[in-house]
């Protein structure tokens, strides 16, 4: 039975690849994140496929998951990187990426950042306002240098996500509409520092549908062919960002890649062959090569249910509490006694939003020391954990056919202290 990339049951034993997760949940602890590297792969040249035969290349959106073992893999694969920080772009370095494959992004880059990317030789920026221009202009004018900007489009659509992460509506802080595209096209062309390179758009994260995206590239084409003067010789640049959703539950399908890949090509027509196409995926890379692993600490039950209590909580998967998403949850090994209760499966964190699932079936068998895979781990949760209720950073570990490695030891108590200090005579 095969429950996600990679993750399947043997001998009432669950696998990743061709290792047993309680081997890894004995020899580490709990809780600990594993990634599959070979799924990884797999995702990461199925992504380049679907775009075969445009000039295309995937800048993998290092703030879905950035452990240095697996950016290390991607870049090994040939992947450029989308960094949105000089955390994320220091990553990328230490993880051996190529600087010309970095492209810096966000809405908010600060002086440190841009001279951070100069600095690592990345001269690509994703721009998404008339300051960050001008600042961008100015540090690279200092330097001699010269920045190649996309300017990101608010092509202003509706997308079929949560809310908190969707991007592309005329309300959000994100990118500049077709207007103000135009007038910043006008003014950014005259800056020293830097050459219009094309355009970019990012619409959103876990979006299933390609319509959006049909919509905002028609913009998009619309926008570039009424720049076109204003921009460098060189290849135009598309980048049409990242937000490739994955099946997180059985019936889930995830976003057709191939259709929107097909309806890119559509619209673009005749354009196609003096451009670079640009994609920044991030969860549909290593959403579904990730597991948490968490030991049950207790079951309790009360008038209103079960409780089950595990090691893990909203402080190293907080998707479930912050957007109410659902991770499937198994338990490592098989029970004879197949009768199945409903639980709720909670963290030891102190509110009540650290819950993972509600009226959740499991094994009835289950104990307490059991270990359970939270299942779909592998975006947005390393990366967006935390120390609340000063709990140390969980473990990762990466897993490539039947070998595992510990990529990062789990954090001390000491390690989380260090940085502090007691004032003195304060
Ligand atoms: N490019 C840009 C400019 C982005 O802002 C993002 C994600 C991506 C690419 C990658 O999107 P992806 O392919 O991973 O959907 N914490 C949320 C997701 C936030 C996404 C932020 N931006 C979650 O856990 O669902």
């Amino acid at each position: 039975m095969t429950f996600a990339e990679g993750i399947s049951r043997r001998d009432g034993a669950l696998y990743c690849a061709n290792v047993a997760l309680s081997t890894i949940a004995a020899d580490v602890g709990t809780p600990t994140f594993v990634y599959n590297l070979d799924a990884v792969r797999a995702r990461y040249r199925e992504h380049v496929a679907a775009f075969a035969g445009l000039r295309h290349r995937a800048c993998y959106a290092v703030k879905a998951n950035g452990s240095l073992a697996l950016l290390h893999a991607l870049a090994r694969e040939g992947c450029g990187f989308d960094a949105n920080s000089a955390g994320e772009l220091a990553r990328c370095l230490r993880a051996g990426a190529d600087p010309a494959l970095i492209t810096m992004t966000g809405v908010g880059k600060s002086r440190r950042d841009v001279e951070a990317a100069f600095d690592a030789g990345v001269l690509r920026f994703n721009i998404e306002s008339a300051s960050e221009c001008r600042m961008i202009s100015d540090i690279a004018e200092r330097r001699g240098v010269c920045a190649e900007v996309l300017l990101r489009l608010n092509p202003d659509v509706e997308t079929d996500t949560h809310p908190y992460i969707s991007t592309g509506e005329a309300a959000h802080k994100f990118g500049l509409g077709a207007a103000d595209i135009h007038a910043l096209a006008s003014q950014a062309a005259w800056l020293p520092g830097l050459r219009i390179a094309g355009l970019s758009f990012h619409l959103g994260s876990q979006i299933l549908s390609p319509e959006p995206y049909i919509q905002a590239l028609h913009l998009l084409v619309h926008v570039l062919d009424s720049i076109t003067p204003l921009l460098a010789d060189a290849p135009t640049v598309l980048d049409i960002g990242g937000g490739f959703g994955v099946a997180y539950e059985e019936d889930q399908t995830a976003f057709p890649l191939s259709l929107l890949a097909n309806a890119l090509r559509e619209v673009l027509g005749e354009r196609v062959s003096s451009l670079e196409v640009i994609t920044e995926p991030g969860r549909s890379i290593v959403a579904n090569a990730g597991v948490l692993l968490s030991t049950v600490e207790h079951i309790k039950p009360s008038p209103s249910g079960t409780f089950l209590i595990i090691d893990a909580g909203m402080n190293d998967l907080l998707r479930p509490a912050l957007y109410g998403a659902l991770h499937r949850i198994v338990p490592l090994r098989e029970y004879e006694n197949d009768e199945q209760l409903t639980y709720e499966v909670v963290g030891p964190v102190c509110e009540t939003g650290d819950t993972f699932a509600r009226r959740y079936p499991l094994p009835i068998a289950v104990e307490q020391g059991d270990v359970v895979a939270v299942l779909s781990a592998g975006a947005y949760a390393s990366s967006m954990s935390s120390t609340y209720n000063s709990r140390p950073l969980a473990a990762e570990v990466v897993v490539s056919g039947e070998r595992w490695t510990l990529s990062r030891e789990r954090q001390s108590i000491e390690a989380m202290l260090q940085l502090e200090r007691i004032p003195d005579g304060m």
